[in-house]
């Protein structure tokens, strides 16, 4: 390893189909006022929000609730979400939901007592709070796999206005104080969305793998995790009722992203860019969006990365090397990815999830562009990108 780095991560996890019973403990831990966050309804369908109020009302908890929070939040929601909490004297925030709800529970938890304009100092100029700036602490109950948002302190959201998709990573003060990951909770996630999430764990270690050429031991277990994401979804997309396959994907999507595969590595995140801009026009699931051009990414990347490229089809396709040429190889490797990636139900362009050739120059223009990776992309290069992705 090369590379020179810290590691700390805060968040105590509680994991297996009888973590809740972990949750009345850790309420404990803090005062009174609960600011509840959750989505849609769908933990009102499946019963989840019950068992989770109840044990509020056990552990005698005033209740604040906040609920609508949508997938992909936004900069309004953001805005009425710290308007309520301003407004309640919040202990904690606790977040009952997907990404999107742990994530929007972090924006508002970093924004509540910050006096200027959060959204500018935080998203736009990717500042951190100042040390003695207060923040609220946020737990999660997780309800669908594929984020990462339990074990690390990403925000993403959007500006529907400006149509424009950004993430802010906080320092560690912001990450969970605990989460708990019930598989079972995830059991009712729609099957796109089900799907949307098992490609966006898999990039999310890509993400980190195509960076470098060093010999890292955080390579290692990236591959580790994308083998068994692999064995997992397959078995998932055929039964989405099994117990083993769901508790494999949702503990590989923590380990995909709470930093610790990245130790030591520059990592790429340039296909997250495209596919938050991707997700502002189009409002399609997160993952489908990065689905959705990375075959267009990955084959122009791996001119320029060849050699993980071909340790990628080695280490993680099982693609015998003998009689091929370092390119061949490499060129399988990407060939079983699409295969894979065709066979539990991808879009593999943009235009599957809804994106037509009249969005491309404003996509283009809401990428974050910067050299990661194994490249330096310019906005041009995303256009050609996205147009070999229609
Ligand atoms: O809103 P409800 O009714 O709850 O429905 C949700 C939502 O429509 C539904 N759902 C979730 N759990 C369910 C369920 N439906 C039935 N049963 C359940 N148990 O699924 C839909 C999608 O949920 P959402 O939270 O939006 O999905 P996801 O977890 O993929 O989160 C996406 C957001 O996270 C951001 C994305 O950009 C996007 O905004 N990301 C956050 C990251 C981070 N914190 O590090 C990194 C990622 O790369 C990503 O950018
Ligand atoms: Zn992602």
């Amino acid at each position: 390893m090369q590379g020179n780095f810290s590691y700390y991560n805060p968040t105590k996890l509680y994991f297996g189909d009888e973590s809740l019973k972990f949750l009345k403990d850790e309420l404990n831990n803090y005062g009174p006022v609960v600011m509840l966050n959750y989505g849609g309804g769908s933990v009102k369908r499946n019963g989840i929000y019950d068992q989770v109020v109840a044990i509020l009302n056990e552990a005698g908890k005033t209740i604040v609730e906040n609920p609508g929070v949508m997938s992909n939040p936004t900069l309004e929601k953001l805005h009425e979400g710290i308007k309520i909490a301003r407004e309640n004297d919040i202990d904690l925030i606790l977040a009952l939901g997907g990404g999107s709800v742990c994530d929007y529970s972090k924006a508002v938890a970093a924004s509540v007592f910050y006096e200027g304009d959060y959204w500018s100092q935080f998203w736009l100029k990717q500042q951190q709070p100042a040390a003695d700036q207060r923040l609220l602490p946020v737990a999660c109950i997780l309800t669908m796999a594929g984020t990462g948002s339990e074990m690390n302190a990403g925000t993403v959201i959007t500006d529907a206005e400006h149509t424009f998709k950004v993430g802010h990573v906080f320092d560690d003060r912001l990450m969970p104080k605990f989460s708990i990951l019930n598989p079972r909770f995830t059991m009712t996630v729609p099957e796109n969305q089900m799907k949307a999430g098992i490609y966006d764990i898999m990039n999310h270690i890509m993400e980190q793998y195509f960076s470098d050429f060093d010999d890292n031991t955080s390579d290692y277990l990236a591959e580790g995790l994308m083998r068994s994401l692999i064995t997992s979804s397959r078995i998932a997309v055929k039964n989405p009722q099994d117990y083993e396959a769901r508790s494999n994907i949702m503990w590989t999507a923590t380990w995909a992203l709470n930093t610790l595969i990245g130790l030591g590595k520059r990592e790429d995140w340039m296909v997250h860019m495209i596919g938050h801009s991707i997700g502002a026009w189009t409002h399609a699931p997160h993952g489908f969006c990065l689905a959705s051009v990375s075959m267009a990414y990955y084959r122009r990347a791996m001119k320029f990365g060849l050699s993980k490229f071909v340790r990628f089809a080695e280490n993680v396709w099982n693609i015998r090397p003998e009689g091929l040429t370092d390119e061949q190889i490499a060129e399988a490797g990407l060939v079983a990815l699409k295969d894979w990636m065709s066979e539990i139900g991808l879009p593999l362009t943009i235009s599957e999830i809804g994106a037509t050739a009249d969005m491309i120059p404003g996509i283009t223009k809401g990428t974050i562009c910067y050299p990661a990776g194994y490249m330096d992309l310019k906005p041009e290069d995303i256009t050609e990108i996205l147009q070999e992705s229609m």
